[in-house]
């Protein structure tokens, strides 16, 4: 998507402060999508268990109505890369769900994702889930003062791409957060190393790695929203609110309450957990 004009606001401590608060609203709600995931379940199920709890806790699920958005999550199934409707659909044991969740708390934005899979699944996608989850933190590991855009989306092709063969979508990116859910900079995950806009302290960053099993490339359904693999092989997303710090990035979303959930939940076959 694009951003307007080119300003990159840097936050204040306090402002990063008011991010994080958003931002684990946003993991918060995922842990409650981890806790009742199952086969047999709608995402419009989840769409309104995810919009009962957020106003409940007094957030605005962002993206409902955002550029004409009909739902309050994305909720992205098998070959949907992302921005997927809730629909009626029961989930099956082998789906891989991409649950993906903004939020507006006290004017600040959270918005993440995180993809799950349903019963049981094949090497081959477990595979796929955690190389996606990993090259997410290869990126956030570059996400400190000095470094340029370009390193981190370099270390999340590297890892996917490069090494796994895996086709890293181009047409969507990742993007800056704060009083609005896309600010500048944009957050590719392909790119150069040393290239694009310097990080400077207290940017805060929503990178999300998009990686398909087969082909990079994608296409928009009729709906006007719905991003699907060309192939029809599945794809995973991953996504964390990060702020950029001098020496190691602060993740301000929180993905050990979701893993938690998700470990203790018979239904789900778990990630790896990526220690930070
Ligand atoms: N995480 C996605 C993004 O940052 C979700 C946007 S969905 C929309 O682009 F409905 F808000 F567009
Ligand atoms: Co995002």
């Amino acid at each position: 998507m694009s951003h307007g004009k080119n300003i990159i606001y840097y936050k204040t401590d306090y402002e990063i402060g008011l991010m994080k608060q958003a931002a684990v609203m946003v993991s918060k709600t995922l842990t409650e999508v981890a806790k009742i995931l199952k086969p047999g379940i709608t995402t419009l199920d989840i769409d309104k268990l995810c919009n009962t709890f957020i106003r409940d806790n007094k957030g605005i699920p962002s993206f409902y109505k955002y550029r004409g958005y009909p739902h309050n999550i994305c909720a992205s199934v098998n070959d949907v890369v992302v921005h997927g409707f809730p629909n009626n659909a029961p989930l099956q044991s082998g789906d891989i769900v991409s649950i993906d969740i903004g939020i507006i708390l006290n004017g600040w934005h959270g918005d993440h994702a995180y993809s799950f899979v349903i019963g049981e699944t094949t090497p081959e996608i477990i595979k796929l889930v955690n190389i996606t989850k990993e090259s997410l933190y290869k990126g956030i590991e570059k996400a400190i003062v000095n470094n340029r855009i370009g390193d981190i989306a370099f270390a999340i092709q590297e890892h996917t791409e490069f090494k796994n063969k895996y086709g890293v979508v181009r047409e969507l990116v990742g993007h800056g957060l704060g009083k609005s859910l896309h600010e500048d900079p944009q957050m590719p995950n392909f790119g150069k190393r040393g290239s694009g806009t310097k990080l400077k302290e207290n940017l805060v960053l929503a990178i999300e790695p998009m990686i398909n099993l087969g082909t990079k490339n994608v296409f928009t359904d009729k709906d006007g929203w719905t991003v699907r693999t060309d192939d029809g092989k599945p794809s995973v997303h991953f996504e964390h609110d990060v702020c950029v710090k001098r020496n190691k990035a602060l993740i301000l979303s929180d993905y050990s309450i979701i893993e938690a959930a998700e470990q203790a939940n018979p239904n789900l076959t778990p990630s790896i957990v990526i220690p930070f």
